[in-house]
């Protein structure tokens, strides 16, 4: 099947990839919000991913001219654009994986908590749909709060009957993203090696990197280098905020953490041994539902949540004080969903 004998031999890179696409199952991935900030260059990156066969994008409005741009680019996936209501059922149908960056992102000034009113509805809505015409898909959520959306989609899902644990993430990959990016520069190590966890939430104190497990390993960063990490990772939604003044929060830094994740949550549905993200799910290793750590991806989504693993005195007190925060965000989810 491969083209080693034709006269004008591909190169070894395009040859792993026609063997990838032509040997991937189908699978297909919808979008919502994909006319949005983070929806565009989303739908741009799971163009380029040779794992997808079909590119479902939806939003209230634009998704059709964006849907005929990507649509052009040679890859490997069909792209549809989907838009209004009366068309989601149709975008969600056979989904694999479900990505969800709708909703209205942070201006200065704002925490994630103020986006709820906006987005928790939203959230809602779409899961519902999530429920009755793909109850299988994994779902891979972006809206934030995260730490409230995840427990309104979990909540719908079991009032639909539909719910399964392992089947519904928050995405909380840019933390990590983040994380890995602030301690390259500060340790001076390559960022293409380089390994942090992020456990907790995705919200201010809730975000906790575990610098003590860091690799490659760094001799030289004091106590202080890193605290000053910690809070950075944990405000670094805050700096782009800001830096966009009023135009919204990280988008493309968002894309690329979001293309990173749902390719994870393909390579896992696909057999792929030993994949293993952090993302912020149902957990029991602390006493909170939903909590973010590492966890293992398998042909049904979560195959394992991983420990902790040992932690520093400095995060151990962080676990101590992001606890409460996050218990409350969980149950302000939880009660929204429930009411009426
Ligand atoms: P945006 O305003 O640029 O785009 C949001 C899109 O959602 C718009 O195109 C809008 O039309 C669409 N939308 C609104 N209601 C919808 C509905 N009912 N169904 C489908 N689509 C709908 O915002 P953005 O910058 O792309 O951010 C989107 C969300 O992602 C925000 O809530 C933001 O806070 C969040 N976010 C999360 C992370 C994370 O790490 N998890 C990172 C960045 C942003
Ligand atoms: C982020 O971490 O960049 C997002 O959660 C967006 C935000 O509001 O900070």
């Amino acid at each position: 099947k491969r083209a080693n004998n034709s006269a004008s031999s591909p190169s070894p890179q395009l040859l792993r990839r026609s063997y990838s696409s032509e040997s991937a199952p189908e699978r297909k991935v919808a979008v919502l919000g994909a006319a949005g900030g983070i929806g565009q260059p989303l739908a741009l990156l799971m163009k380029l991913n040779p794992l997808v066969s079909h590119l479902s994008l939806y939003d209230i409005a634009g998704t059709p001219g964006v849907a005929a741009d990507v649509s052009h680019i040679n890859t490997r996936s069909e792209v549809a654009g989907f838009v209004g209501e009366e068309q989601l059922g149709k975008a969600l149908e056979g989904s694999d994986i479900v990505i969800i960056p709708a909703g209205v992102p942070r201006k200065p000034g704002m925490t994630r908590d103020d986006l709820f009113n906006i987005n928790a509805g939203i959230v809602k809505s779409l899961c519902t749909a999530i429920a009755k015409y793909c109850p299988n898909a994994l779902v891979n959520m972006i809206s934030n709060p995260v730490n409230s959306t995840v427990p309104i989609a979990a909540e719908v899902f079991k009032k639909a009957g539909t719910y399964d644990e392992k089947k519904l993430f928050g995405v909380t990959t840019l933390d990590v993203v983040r994380a890995k990016t602030f301690y390259a520069g500060k340790a001076k190590v390559p960022v293409e090696g380089v390994n942090v966890p992020v456990v907790g939430g995705h919200a201010g104190i809730t975000i906790l990197p575990l610098f003590s497990q860091a690799t490659p390993k760094a001799n030289n960063l004091s106590g202080e280098d890193l605290m000053a990490l910690t809070k950075r990772t944990q405000d670094g939604g805050t700096e782009v905020v800001e830096a966009k003044a009023g135009k919204g929060s990280a988008t493309l830094s968002m894309a690329y953490a979001g293309a990173i994740f749902a390719d994870a949550c393909l390579k896992g549905l696909n057999g792929v041994p030993d994949v293993v993200e952090c993302s912020y799910v149902q957990s029991s290793i602390t006493e909170l539902p939903f909590f973010a750590s590492k966890v293992r991806l398998g042909k049904n989504g979560v195959e394992e949540v991983l420990g902790l693993g040992p932690l520093s005195d400095f995060e151990k007190q962080g676990l101590e004080s992001l606890l409460p925060e996050l218990k409350s965000s969980i149950e302000k989810g939880i009660a929204f969903a429930n009411q009426g």
